[in-house]
């Protein structure tokens, strides 16, 4: 369904974000005719360019990120004829006029904020003083979105004196993946998960985001922020809220969004003997995270494993157990609920332990598998066994299903909707920063080392034992 006409001015336009994700997953939509005919793309940066200069700039971010949907011949330059480029100064009077004067009355207006935080206020007090903003205008930051609660805070003050919380789109491109929205599909559009959706069923949750690359590129970044800042406190814990959030009466953006603050606001701070940090080392022919960081003495963490509660009726008792790492086996994100042993086993000890295990796998292969205990066949007794169903998109659903948009080309649509339910509200993100700023800082006050891990494994041996002290086990990195 094509969104209205729209003029998405890219803060940034000529940055990273843009040409890796913004301009491509625009491109995607547009082969798809989501994209109105209509719409316009201003790119706005520093750099002295023109239009003409833009536009190759974004071809050749197309053809190097644009992933291989198929297009027709002669779209790309009829997407680039949407496209245009004006040179601002943010911190000075430079170019606002002329960018003025490229938005129109009768378009959605929409302004990218992908740029250093730093600038978000800057930009924000000149879209209003220089007139480009409307009360229907909306605008659209990234992470990081703070680096603690204090500066988050102060983000979300500044933003606060220029636009309404309803204009603001902060993005957390997990919330956009196809199998993160399938999950709420799977809660709430079933009659069979929700009433064991709870401690009394549930032994409990493990979230995993495995990556295999390291910080080579983004040392400089990632070394002020870690794996804690950069993974946990946003794309782990939105996750987690999903997960555990209590069924919102409707799928609107403030029902979402309170049911999700509720979850974060109910977590326990977390056991300092609960968290596992650790520091990928070289591997041959390869540097250590110190080296990608160039930073010989970093005491940054590349990993982090942790086991917290959920302190409500609903979780009391049920461990969730968080794990994300660079340079891990392999790229793997899941969330699996692992239920309960039956409370009596009818076939004797020696048929074993056997459990459902609901496993979502969000990247790759999108889809659920959920282990189901049945008799082995054949004459050899009542042997049990478990199988998975296995609903894996792909498969299930043709390969067509395998073709999901991008996270990035569903949120910019969304924010031309103006549907903000897959985006944070400010609350969300301080509530989640006041969280892990103790647990940050409680490593600094201790002065604590990140444990070394070997490239290509999954991770500390410590973060092993997180769950073999409880007699539980992570599933493997696969
Ligand atoms: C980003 C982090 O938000 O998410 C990166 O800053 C990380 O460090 C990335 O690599 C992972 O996203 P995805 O979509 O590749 O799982």
């Amino acid at each position: 369904i094509p969104v209205d006409p729209f003029d998405l001015v890219i803060f940034g336009g000529t940055g990273d974000l843009a040409r890796r994700k913004i301009l491509p997953g625009l491109f995607r939509r547009y082969c798809s005719g989501q994209m109105p005919e209509t719409a316009q793309i201003v790119g706005a940066a520093r750099s002295d360019m023109d239009d003409a200069g833009y536009r190759e700039m974004v071809a050749e971010a197309i053809r190097e990120f644009g992933g291989g949907r198929a297009c027709e011949d002669g779209t790309l330059d009829a997407f680039l004829a949407r496209v245009g480029y004006v040179a601002v100064d943010a911190k000075g009077e430079g170019g606002w006029a002329d960018l003025k004067g490229r938005l129109r009355d009768d378009a959605v207006r929409a302004f990218y904020f992908s740029v250093a935080p730093s600038l978000f206020g800057d930009i924000a007090e000149r879209l209003q003083s220089f007139g480009l903003a409307t009360p229907a205008s909306r605008i659209v930051v990234e992470k990081p979105f703070g680096n603690d609660l204090a500066t988050a805070q102060a983000l979300n003050a500044t933003l606060a004196r220029h636009f309404d919380e309803h204009q603001i789109y902060r993005i957390d491109h997990y919330l956009g993946k196809e199998t993160v929205q399938n999950l709420m599909a799977v809660r709430f559009g079933n009659m069979l998960f929700e009433p064991l959706w709870n401690a009394q069923y549930v032994d409990h949750i493990q979230i995993t985001v495995a990556e295999t690359v390291g910080v080579g590129g983004r040392g400089s970044y990632y070394d002020k922020s870690g794996a804690m800042r950069d993974m946990v406190q946003n794309h782990l814990m939105q996750l987690l809220c999903l997960i555990a959030m209590e069924p919102p009466a409707r799928f609107e953006p403030d029902a979402v969004r309170d049911e999700k603050l509720k979850v974060i606001r109910a977590l326990d701070p977390v056991d300092p003997h609960h968290i596992v940090r650790g520091q990928y080392e070289a591997s041959a022919g390869d540097g250590g995270y110190r080296e990608h960081a160039e930073n010989p003495r970093s005491t940054t963490e590349s990993f982090v494993a942790l086991k917290c509660h959920v302190s409500n009726w609903r979780w009391a008792g049920t461990p969730f157990y968080l794990r994300t790492g660079k340079r891990l086996r392999a790229r793997t994100s899941e969330i699996v609920v692992v239920f309960k042993d039956a409370p009596h086993s009818i076939f004797g000890a020696e048929s074993g332990r056997h459990r459902n295990v609901l496993a979502i796998r969000l990247q790759p292969n999108e889809g659920m598998t959920l282990d189901v205990t049945i008799k082995e066949p054949g004459p050899g007794g009542m042997r049990l066994v478990d199988v998975p169903l296995d609903m894996t998109f792909a498969k299930a659903l043709g390969p067509e299903a395998a073709d999901v948009p991008d996270a990035y080309e569903r949120l910019i649509m969304d924010v031309i909707r103006g549907n903000q339910t897959l985006f944070m509200r400010g609350d969300e993100v301080e509530a989640a920063w006041a969280w892990t700023d103790p647990i940050i800082a409680g490593w600094q006050k201790r002065g604590e080392v990140p444990k070394p891990y070997e490239s290509g494994s999954s991770g500390p041996e410590d973060a092993l034992m997180l769950m073999h002290r409880d007699g539980r086990k992570w599933r493997d990195i696969r």
